[in-house]
């Protein structure tokens, strides 16, 4: 069996995650940009970082399967909503329905965990982008805003790292078969 951790990250959370994932499971780590051969591999883990509702490098690397009927696929979205809201979770996977070939969509276990941010370290691009998308969602009722807002206005030009290993666990049982 082979098994590959492929991660696409800017800003270093999601590289975290996948490192980490890589010491407990002794399965190599790579970033997307460097996969050569994805069809080689029995077991897939995609770890991506979400941005406007895209996972990082996630569709480029996941349409080169081929025959994927005897390949587990796993992918982990790290992003700054909470993923325990139900709301965000559906929003997320309906996204990402929308990214993959329906079956590797439908292969596919999904997992969520949460990462960070550090507005001082962000380029030109992604500050405009949060500051667009930040001036659009404060006109929203409060009432009527998602996690996924809440979580973007509470976290506005700060730094916040909301990292949290433990959240690995339920994606190393699926490894090792536990479940
Ligand atoms: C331009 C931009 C767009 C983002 N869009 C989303 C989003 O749609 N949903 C979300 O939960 N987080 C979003 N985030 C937050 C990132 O997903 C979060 O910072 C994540 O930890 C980044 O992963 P990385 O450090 O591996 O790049 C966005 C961040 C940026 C800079």
């Amino acid at each position: 069996m082979s098994n590959i951790i492929i991660y696409g990250s800017h800003y270093g959370t999601t590289k975290q995650y996948a490192e980490e994932l890589s010491r407990r499971t002794n399965i190599k780590a790579i970033s997307f940009e460097k996969v050569n051969q994805i069809n080689d591999y029995d077991n897939i883990i995609y770890l991506g970082g979400l941005y406007a509702g895209g996972v990082l490098g996630m569709s480029k690397t996941l349409k080169k399967l081929n025959n994927i009927s005897n390949k587990k696929i796993m992918i982990a979205t790290v992003g700054l909503a909470d993923p325990i809201d139900e709301e965000n979770k559906n929003n997320i996977r309906n996204n990402i329905k929308h990214q993959l070939p329906k079956e590797v969509f439908e292969k596919a276990m999904i997992f969520h965990l949460r990462g960070g941010i550090d507005y001082s370290k962000l380029n030109l691009v992604h500050k405009t982008m949060l500051k667009l998308l930040y001036n659009a969602i404060k006109k929203i009722p409060k009432e009527q805003q998602t996690a996924e807002n809440n979580a973007m206005i509470e976290t506005y030009n700060k730094k916040v790292n909301f990292i949290n290993f433990s959240s690995l666990d339920k994606i190393v049982n699926e490894i090792e078969n536990k479940n």
